[in-house]
């Protein structure tokens, strides 16, 4: 076992490392991917940073096996271990969402950068305390933007910097697939996800997700209107038991973005696939429009759009899915988790710029709590603009909102 690792590597506790999310795309597609290509490049064009990796997590035997598979020296289940060890210098966190807070604390308490997964806690005042505890701390932090890296999304970027849409108007989203009960198919995602109480639900699941994808492409947002429903009210778990899924399991909002644009986006593990992709989104432009997916992105410039008129008389035998045209791609694009990786360990060695940081992480957190409030009281809800020092004022907005339900709810038993 090496003691020390040489100056041009640089070492990262995966913790988590065998779940679902670190196993496949932080583990392999990324960590991985880069030990294999010879590290991550530098600036300066010719300096290459390699990733050295300590596995941590709960179970021994598992670490060891995928130690022992992926020829990976070192591995522990002893964290405290790991942060006090300077031959690691990144902390990076894949855990079910309910452990994150905790030990990510104490990855600031050693002093190192750290890297997450989303959402970076349970509740915003959580998240951003993590925030304020790091920026205190004066370590670098990151959180996973991964949808941002789609190719799909990196095509419309291009479109709203190239002036395609003229003024954007709206965006209409579709997110989701059937999850399987469980019962009869086993379910494709892990339980935690659909039991509120172990930190599930689709809301606090996507809308960190949405709220980065908005504010990068559209605008900040500025209110959510959500209604969350629990579908499928049981299911059954790895263990082959039945349970009752407490979480959200479907969520159809709307947001409103700084700059006039409405964004409705559904998320659902209850729907049945009839689009080209898991996510596609349409944007509508006074120029033009596009549908764009994890991959594809078609195009309809407002000098091609066809001109319906509505007749429910006769049967439409337009071909309106023909009008539209395929953007190429024009260059190649990487695992997106891996460009992101990459991003943060120069952000880390040669203090590349990085916006994604646990600030976004918290606008994200926060936009989940306010949808659920959201929904609980059937009401569109502001969100508060949040920064380090001001965010009292957003905190204050959140505890007025529990304050609210509180006595709705008090009411509603006193008139009973
Ligand atoms: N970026 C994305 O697109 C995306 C997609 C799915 C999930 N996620 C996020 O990634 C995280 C992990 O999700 P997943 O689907 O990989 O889940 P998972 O259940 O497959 O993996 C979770 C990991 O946490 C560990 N763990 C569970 N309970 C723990 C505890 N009490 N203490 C310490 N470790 C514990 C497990 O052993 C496992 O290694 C979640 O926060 C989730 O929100 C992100």
């Amino acid at each position: 076992m090496a003691d020390t690792v040489a100056p041009q590597t640089i070492g990262i506790i995966m913790n988590g490392a065998s779940g679902r999310m670190g196993y496949r795309q932080h583990l392999v597609r990324s960590i991985l991917a880069i030990r294999e290509q010879g590290g991550v490049l530098l600036a300066d064009g010719e300096t290459r940073v390699q990733v050295e990796m300590i596995l941590v997590g709960r179970s021994e035997k598992k670490l060891a096996d995928l130690a022992a598979k992926h020829g990976i020296e070192h591995y522990t289940t002893n964290l405290d271990e790991a942060l006090a060890d300077d031959r690691w210098q990144i902390y990076a966190d894949f855990l079910v969402t309910k452990a994150r807070a905790a030990a990510i604390k104490k990855a600031i308490a050693a002093g190192k950068a750290i890297y997450t997964e989303k959402p970076t806690a349970e509740s915003f005042e959580e998240a951003l305390e993590l925030a304020r505890l790091a920026d205190e701390a004066g370590i670098k932090n990151g959180v996973v933007h991964d949808k941002l890296y789609l190719p799909g999304l990196q095509k419309l970027k291009r479109l709203i910097d190239s002036g395609f849409f003229g003024r954007i108007l709206s965006v209409r989203g579709e997110f989701g697939y059937w999850v399987f009960e469980g019962d009869w198919q086993p379910a494709q995602r892990p339980s935690w996800n659909y039991r509120a109480e172990d930190g599930g639900g689709i809301i606090v699941d996507m809308f960190p997700h949405w709220n980065y994808v908005l504010e990068n492409l559209f605008g900040r947002v500025e209110s959510v209107y959500a209604k969350a429903v629990t579908e499928i009210p049981e299911r059954v778990d790895e263990r082959g038991d039945r349970y009752p899924a407490t979480a959200d399991d479907a969520a159809y909002a709307i947001f409103e973005l700084e700059g006039g644009v409405v964004a409705q986006l559904n998320s659902s593990w209850t729907t049945r696939v009839n689009r080209d992709e898991l996510v596609e989104f349409q944007v509508d432009g006074t120029h033009g429009s596009a549908v764009v997916g994890l991959f594809g992105c078609k195009i309809q410039p407002r000098n091609a759009t066809p001109k319906p008129v509505w007749n429910p008389d006769l049967a439409d035998e337009h071909d309106y899915a023909g009008d539209w045209i395929e953007s190429p791609g024009n260059r190649e694009f990487e695992n997106g988790f891996k460009t992101q990786w990459e991003e943060f360990i120069r952000h880390v060695v040669e203090d590349a710029p990085n916006e994604f940081d646990f600030l976004a992480g918290a606008r994200g957190v926060l936009l989940a709590e306010q949808g659920l409030v959201s929904s609980r009281e059937g009401r569109r809800v502001e969100i508060p603009v949040v920064a380090l020092e001001a965010g009292a004022a957003a905190s204050d907005a959140a505890a007025s909102d529990t304050a609210a339900i509180a006595a709705a709810e008090a009411e509603f038993a006193g008139a009973r």
